[in-house]
C-alpha cells in the first residue's frame, strides 16, 4: 500500500483529482469506479475545475457506483443518484449512457445485483475504484460482520453506518436501514484503488487497514491483499499511523 499524508482535505481531494485524471488521460477509455460521502466531494469539485478547463476529457469514460440506499428514489437530494448528478456527472462531458449506478428499487433486488456484476464485467472491470471509508471501517457498504461478500448485493447497515449518516438527513429514522452494495470482488478486481480519509473519527480504520490483521471486523483491511492502492490522508485521520 502507498500511503500519502497530507497536510489538509483540501490537498486530498487535489491529490485524488490528480490521479483520476491522470487514469483518464492514460486510457480515455477508463472505466472507473466511484464512492458517495462527504469525503469525496472535495475531489469532485476538482476534477469538475479540471474538466472545465480542459485539463481532462470524461467524453468515453464509464462509471459505476458503489451504492445506493435502498427506496431513496433518485430524486431524492439523498439518494447516491442525486448527489452523483450533483456533484460530478451534470458537470462535466460524461456520456448519461456511460453511467452505471446501483438501483434503489427492491424489487428484483437479486435480478439487479446480478446484471449490475455482469455490466462491470462486460465493461472489462473496474480501472481505478475510489473509495472512502467508514469509522467502522466499511468500504462501499460492505459492513463489518462474520461474512464479507464478493457480489454485488443487499445489504442491512450498521447502527453504527446509519448514525453516521444521519447527519445528512432531519433524523436518524429518516436514514434507509438497507443499501446495494458493490462486494469486495468487484472492488478487489480493480486495477488500481484509491482509498480517501480526512479527520479524526476516521483515525482508527486507517490504522487498522494499514497496519492491522486482515479481518472481517474491518473490511477495507482486506486491500491489504491488492497490488496497487493508494491511500491518501490528511493528518488527523493518519494520527494513529505516523
Ligand atoms: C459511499 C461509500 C461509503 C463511504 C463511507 C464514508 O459511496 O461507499 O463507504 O465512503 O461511508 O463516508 P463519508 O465520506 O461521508 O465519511
Amino acid at each position: 500500500m502507498k500511503i500519502i499524508v497530507v497536510d489538509s482535505y483540501r490537498e486530498m481531494s487535489k491529490r485524488a483529482a490528480k490521479l483520476v485524471a491522470a487514469e483518464v488521460e492514460a486510457n480515455p477509455l477508463a472505466v472507473l469506479g466511484l464512492a458517495t460521502g462527504s469525503t469525496p466531494e472535495g475531489m469532485y469539485a476538482e476534477l469538475v475545475k479540471l474538466n472545465r478547463e480542459g485539463k481532462v476529457d470524461f467524453s468515453r469514460v464509464t462509471t459505476f457506483n458503489l451504492d445506493e440506499y435502498a427506496g431513496l428514489a433518485p430524486e431524492h437530494d439523498q439518494s447516491y443518484y442525486y448527489y452523483m448528478h450533483h456533484h460530478l456527472f451534470n458537470q462535466i462531458n460524461v456520456r448519461p449512457e456511460q453511467i452505471n449506478m446501483p438501483s434503489c428499487d427492491l424489487e428484483d433486488v437479486d435480478q439487479f445485483c446480478l446484471e449490475y456484476d455482469q455490466r462491470i464485467a462486460a465493461a472489462g472491470g473496474i480501472d481505478l475504484q475510489v473509495l472512502g471509508i467508514g469509522g467502522n471501517g466499511h468500504i462501499g457498504f460492505n459492513e463489518p460482520g462474520d461474512q464479507l461478500r464478493v457480489h454485488t448485493h443487499l445489504v442491512d447497515l450498521t447502527e453504527d453506518t446509519i448514525l453516521a449518516n444521519s447527519r445528512f438527513f432531519n433524523s436518524v429514522e429518516e436514514v434507509p436501514k438497507q443499501a446495494v452494495t458493490m462486494g469486495l470482488g468487484s472492488i478487489m478486481l480493480a486495477g488500481k484503488i484509491i482509498l480517501l480519509a480526512a479527520g479524526k473519527a476516521k483515525s482508527e480504520a486507517i490504522a487498522r487497514t494499514v497496519c492491522g490483521l486482515i479481518t472481517t471486523a474491518i473490511p477495507a483491511s482486506i486491500l491489504q491483499l491488492h497490488r496497487d492502492v493508494t491511500i491518501i490522508v490528511d493528518r488527523e485521520a493518519a494520527d494513529l499511523i505516523i
